[in-house]
């Protein structure tokens, strides 16, 4: 099987990326959350990289990534703000999602300001990220309401996840996270 994996600045997607990788999330989400835009895929922040797995010539897999500062506790951290996480439907289970993240993963730590991968998401696929090299932390984070840009969000038990890129795991700081901004 003849599969591609390339990361490319979100300036550099040639308008065939950009098309599939819209073919791509509408066929998982247009129904629920109507078609899939690049500047505000659903309200949520856009990539600034993005991580794209080809099996033959067809997308099968994407990671979305954003360099963005927020703050941990009183702490300035740069972040790899992680999102569009997404294999197609028809070829899960296979290993795309892995080398989508482990690629995207390499990405992030060739960038000299991140200092940690980043991310949120819902119980059920913690144990994907975390079978992809990502740690739970436990922290209440505030960010902007990706429903309406403009409501500020406090929540206390939902699942976020991080990843080394210039730090180490151990380094992440203790305290509350505050995105300045929507999530990922
Ligand atoms: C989550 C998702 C991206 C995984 O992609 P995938 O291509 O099926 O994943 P892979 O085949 O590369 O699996 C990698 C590892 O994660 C594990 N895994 C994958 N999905 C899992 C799940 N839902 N629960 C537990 N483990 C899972 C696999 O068993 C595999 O582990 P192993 O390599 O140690 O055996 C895919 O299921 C998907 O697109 N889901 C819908 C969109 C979504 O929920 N995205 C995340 C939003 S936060």
């Amino acid at each position: 099987m003849s599969i591609s994996v390339r990361t490319v600045a979100h300036g550099e997607l040639q308008s065939s990326d950009l098309a599939r990788i819209g073919e791509l999330f509408d066929a998982q989400y247009q129904q629920e959350f109507g078609t899939w835009t690049p500047d505000s895929p659903y309200g949520y922040s856009p990539a600034d990289f993005h991580t794209l797995v080809f099996r033959r010539r067809a997308l099968v897999a994407h990671v979305g990534f954003q360099i963005r500062t927020i703050t941990v506790g009183d702490e300035a951290v740069t972040i790899a703000g992680t999102g569009g996480v997404l294999t197609d439907k028809a070829v899960r289970g296979a290993g795309y999602g892995r080398a989508a993240m482990e690629s995207a993963q390499l990405a992030m730590r060739t960038e000299r300001e991140v200092e940690f991968g980043y991310l949120g998401c819902r119980e059920g696929v913690v144990p994907f990220y975390e079978s992809v090299g990502w740690h739970r932390i436990h922290a209440i984070e505030r960010c902007i309401s990706w429903l309406d840009q403009a409501t500020n969000i406090v929540t206390e038990n939902a699942p976020l996840l991080i990843c080394a890129a210039q730090r180490a795991i151990e380094e992440w700081p203790r305290g509350d996270i505050d995105l300045h901004g929507t999530p990922w």
